[in-house]
């Protein structure tokens, strides 16, 4: 008897190490417009000039993406706490376009960004590299401070709604986080998916 359930108790935790990172179950919606702006929402210049920003809120989505494309690796070969504890994602943003996703210990992937002519809060962007589907699409701000954070809803090129928080701290506080939080909510994203990434382990 003890032998079995010690055997069972085994397989389930070499099951929940092997098992990969569950795209489907963090799907978000299909993608929806968002509405273009009079005046521009975010300060470029600000977000051109602030290096590293950091990833503290965002949806799983978002964050299964931009790991499994810093990682250029499929979903099912990334375990869940490896993403949790070893991400440590930063970006890094300039003014010619280019913007850095960097992680995982040093792993830096490039993105190109082309402003949408329409709407100077948006840009698309594609990755680099063979797993670039992974997170690549339109980015839109939809709420920024100016000086701490700006959220970001993007349309990836699978048609799914995804979003995600720079920011200038690796930790937000509470009221920003609710002003955050209420921000997804608003714009019809699922509470269930939301996600945060802790820097207390990151070694730099
Ligand atoms: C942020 O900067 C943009 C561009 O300068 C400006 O239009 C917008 O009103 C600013 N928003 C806030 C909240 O400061
Ligand atoms: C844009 O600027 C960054 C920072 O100076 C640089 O690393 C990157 O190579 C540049 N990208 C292009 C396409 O010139």
């Amino acid at each position: 008897m003890w032998y079995s359930l010690s055997a069972v108790v085994t397989l389930l935790c070499i099951a929940s190490v092997v098992q990969g990172l569950d795209l489907k179950s963090a799907n978000d919606q299909p993608c929806f417009n968002i509405p273009t702006p009079k005046t521009p929402k975010l300060d470029e210049k600000w977000v051109h000039s602030t290096h590293p920003m950091y990833f503290p809120v965002m949806s799983t989505n978002s964050l299964y993406r931009v790991s499994l494309n810093v990682l250029q690796k499929e979903a099912k070969d990334v375990g869940f706490a490896t993403v949790y504890y070893d991400a440590c994602l930063k970006w890094d943003m300039y003014d010619n376009g280019t913007i850095f996703s960097t992680g995982f210990n040093g792993l830096r992937k490039e993105y190109k960004t082309k402003t949408l002519v329409d709407n100077p809060d948006a840009f698309t962007f594609v990755g680099e590299g063979g797993y670039k589907d992974f997170y690549s699409g339109t980015l839109y701000t939809t709420l920024t401070d100016n000086k701490s954070f700006f959220f970001a809803t993007v349309c990836m090129n699978n048609r799914e709604m995804s979003w995600g928080v720079a920011s200038t701290t690796p930790t937000l506080t509470e009221e920003t986080k609710k002003k955050i939080f209420d921000h997804a909510v608003s714009l019809g994203f699922n509470k269930e998916d939301f996600t945060e990434l802790k820097y207390d382990t990151c070694e730099n």
